[in-house]
């Protein structure tokens, strides 16, 4: 347990206990503890197959766990039932955006949540591209207007919307799967101070990222899995990317405690 979180009087947003996931004979993940607060960005981080995206899909809902408990607010989850989890205010932006491509932004914020309006439940396509304006404009994600179609914008723009969207329903907690994965230099730098923008927001953010720089700018505390053996958690002003790196390869014995 780090400081933090043994000193914070809040009740924590996710509280992950001895979570474990096997898939047939592999075990995904195992004893994963995580606490995670409002207003904090924790950065999950390991080599591929370590147990990340798994991660991801327990907490989302996609996946029940083995074994331990997945709470959000105090309420465990029990069923694997994504709907569930995004009425407890939780959105996940994943690595392929999901954005419709042929549709307009506001349709894409609204997606599968569309106002309507009327005895004939039309779409309310006027109050959506508004809402929509109101909200890009908010968060400062320039695109052309909220009725320009997806395809037509670029990487960071796209990245923008799907935060955008995630933004607009998560009450607590966003997880970010690689949010920059795909994105330039400066549209990184756009996407880094949007989830910025969230932490002051007060959401909790969960970001999975392969980008240590990147991780030691944003979070507040790294959370590091290898093998789906959960290493353990560092606040980020007290340690450095050498030994994030060392946890994440294992190289050095120093790294096998925590
Ligand atoms: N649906 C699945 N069925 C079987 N094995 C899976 C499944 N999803 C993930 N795994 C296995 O779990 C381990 C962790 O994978 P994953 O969570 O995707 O890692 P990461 O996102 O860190 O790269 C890997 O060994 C992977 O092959
Ligand atoms: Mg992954």
């Amino acid at each position: 347990m780090t400081t933090t979180e043994s000193t914070r009087t809040s009740e924590p947003v996710l509280q992950l206990d001895g979570v474990r996931k096997e898939f047939g004979g592999v075990v995904a993940v195992q004893e994963f503890n995580l606490s995670v607060y409002s207003g904090e960005v924790v950065a999950l981080v390991g080599d591929n197959g370590a147990g990340k995206s798994t991660l991801v899909k327990l907490v989302a809902g996609v996946h029940r766990p083995t074994a331990g408990q997945i709470r959000i607010s105090g309420e465990e989850v029990t069923a694997t039932d994504p709907r569930q989890v995004r009425e407890l205010g939780i959105e996940v932006v994943y690595q392929d955006l999901a954005l419709a491509d042929h549709q307009p932004v506001y349709m894409n914020l609204f997606l599968g949540r569309e106002l309507v309006t009327g005895p004939f439940r039309r779409l309310d396509k006027k109050r959506m591209a508004r809402e929509t304006q109101a909200l890009v404009d908010e968060l400062d994600v320039r695109i052309p207007s909220a009725k320009a179609i997806i395809r037509d914008l670029s990487g960071g723009q796209r990245q923008g919307i799907a935060i955008s969207r995630a933004t607009q329903w998560a009450k607590q907690l966003i997880i970010m799967d690689e949010p920059t994965a795909a994105l330039g230099v400066a549209e990184t730098a756009k996407v880094e101070e949007l989830i910025d923008r969230l932490r002051r927001r007060d959401l909790a953010i969960l970001l999975v990222s392969h980008d240590l720089d990147q991780v030691m700018r944003l979070a507040n505390r790294i959370t590091v899995l290898r093998r789906g053996v959960h290493v353990g958690t560092r606040m980020t002003e007290q340690t450095d990317k050498n030994e994030i790196v060392s946890m994440i390869t294992g190289l050095q014995a120093a790294d096998e405690r925590a």
